[in-house]
């Protein structure tokens, strides 16, 4: 079922490749109910005594205090920013002073990457900042914000976030045909929990091979019937292990 809204001049359920930081400033204020989001982590870096890294330009230089600024005003429902522990103090702040109430969420790997690990504890936490204006939606009640779980094994993008964890937050955040913003789509993680779960996405990704293969995941879903019925991903009860 072709989604005919708009959202800004921009199609609905759609994904868009460009700059995000550009593409944002022509959506209003409040125009989606979810912004939800895994921004550049910054942690590409020469050889420090550990491996080097380097996911590319867009790694560089990315500024998580400007982006959160300009661009929190956008949702007039909630926030999630997954990202890098040297960003998630300034997102939190900014969600803060911008009036949003704050919670930071956490992904535990249960298997991390095996990378260092004779000179240091292997990566195992992943961080996300998570704010919502006081009357958004909130549906996961007295659920902790803390998930136990594999990193997918379908994997698309490096950095790619476990679409179970994904349809959790999303599931937790808005309601049926409500509207999700991922401006750094990646892989479209964002975008194929939303559409499982019939909730509507705007995707933004700077990669046209990235824009490839998310369209090609979402084309997967909408091979399904009932875009919009209200579907299933499974959150198995694993995923909340600290709170059974
Ligand atoms: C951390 S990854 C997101 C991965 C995603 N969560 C997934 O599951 O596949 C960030 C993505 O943002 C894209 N990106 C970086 N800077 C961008 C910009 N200014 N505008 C749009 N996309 C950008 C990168 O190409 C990268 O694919």
């Amino acid at each position: 079922m072709p989604c005919d809204r708009m959202i800004g001049p921009y199609p609905c359920c759609s994904v868009v490749q460009g700059d995000c930081l550009e593409l944002m400033k022509a959506l209003g204020n409040k125009s989606v109910d979810l912004l939800l989001t895994d921004i550049p982590y910054n942690c590409s870096q020469e050889s420090n005594g550990l491996r080097v890294l380097d996911y590319g330009v867009w790694d560089k230089d990315f500024d998580a205090e400007d982006f959160a600024w300009n661009n929190f005003r956008l949702t007039r429902g909630s926030i999630y920013v997954w990202c890098h522990e040297t960003q998630l103090s300034f997102l939190i702040l900014a969600l803060r002073q911008q009036g949003f109430i704050d919670r930071p969420c956490s992904w535990v790997k249960r298997n991390p990457t095996v990378i260092n690990g004779e000179k240091i504890w292997l990566p195992a936490l992943e961080l996300c900042a998570f704010g919502k204006r006081p009357a958004a939606t909130f549906n996961a009640i007295c659920k902790s914000a803390v998930w136990w779980l594999s990193p997918d094994t379908e994997r698309f993008h490096p950095n790619q976030k476990p679409l179970e964890i994904i349809a959790a937050q999303i599931q937790a955040s808005t309601n049926d045909g409500d509207t999700i913003l991922d401006p750094f789509l990646g892989s479209g993680t964002t975008a194929v929990a939303a559409l499982k779960l019939g909730r509507h996405f705007l995707g933004f990704e700077v990669s046209e091979t990235y824009c490839q293969i998310a369209r090609q995941r979402i084309a997967l879903v909408e091979d399904q019937p009932n875009l919009f019925a209200p579907t299933k991903i499974r959150l198995t009860p694993e995923l909340f292990e600290d709170t059974i």
